[in-house]
């Protein structure tokens, strides 16, 4: 079931999105060679608590192994959920993604970025540009009474005209009361039932786009999503609200 959001409730995901959007703009002040990816958890925990929220990603999962952490931190070929780790040092070159969801008042926003770590080959800034201009492509196809499909057309076609493909076994979706709320949102073409967006809709579009193929694998850890052939991969994730007169970023400040 689709929840839509009251004017009220659209109003605290705003306020608490633009908080967030703050925080990963503090967070990659500090995505620098010789970083371990423990300490920018630390900052993005401190960070959320100091706001007034709280880190929605710790705690997260099955009982029998939970998500650690307030955020993802993934490197190269890592695709998303890579968990933050002391020992995990930022070398120049890296593509780092981050991915934090925070809940504030009661509600919920979600968003990645991916950033460079120092200069990166001319590859993996082709890569981040792309994943960037795939989800502001996608972006543009949000609006009432638009085919939800569109989205996830609009983001493939993207990606395929540079060589780049779609991560299928992850996707976007619903958010705001829960983390992960209807509906399923792929970022390629799908044979999903479609659906037909409505004013007051929350999404988190997140496109995870691979240089390589669009095969994945789960490390031992049971969380960290990384590719099959060891390209890189880039991530770019919104909270985004449908309005009368489009779409409306919520996570963007
Ligand atoms: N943005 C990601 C998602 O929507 C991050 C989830 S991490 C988790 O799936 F630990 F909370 F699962
Ligand atoms: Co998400």
């Amino acid at each position: 079931m689709i929840i839509i959001k009251s004017k009220k409730e659209i109003e605290l995901m705003r306020e608490g999105g633009q908080l967030l959007g703050q925080i990963m703009e503090r967070l990659g002040e500090i995505i620098v060679p010789g970083q371990n990816t423990l300490e920018i958890n630390k900052l993005a925990r401190k960070l959320v608590f100091d706001m007034g929220g709280t880190p929605i990603f710790e705690g997260y999962g099955e009982p029998k192994n939970p998500y650690p952490a307030a955020v993802c931190a993934s490197l190269n070929n890592e695709i998303v959920h890579g968990i933050p780790n002391k020992d995990r040092i930022i070398r120049e070159g890296d593509l780092v993604k981050i991915d934090i969801g925070m809940k504030y008042k009661g509600m919920i926003t979600d968003m990645a970025r991916t950033f460079p770590a120092g200069k990166i080959s001319s590859e993996a800034q082709k890569l981040l540009d792309t994943t960037k201009r795939c989800l502001d492509e996608g972006i543009k196809t949000i609006q009432v009474g638009a085919k939800l499909s569109d989205y996830g057309k609009a983001v493939e076609s993207c990606a395929k005209a540079q060589g780049f493909s779609v991560v299928r076994d992850l996707v976007g979706h619903g958010v705001g009361k829960e983390l992960h709320e209807d509906p399923q949102i792929p970022n390629y073409a799908s044979g999903m039932r479609e659906i037909i967006l409505q004013e007051g809709m929350t999404l988190a579009l997140e496109p995870m786009i691979n240089a390589g193929t669009h095969y994945v694998k789960v490390l031992q850890d049971g969380w960290t999503y990384a590719t099959k052939d060891g390209k890189l991969s880039a991530h770019f994730e919104d909270t985004v609200v449908v309005t009368k007169s489009g779409v409306e970023i919520l996570t963007r400040i």
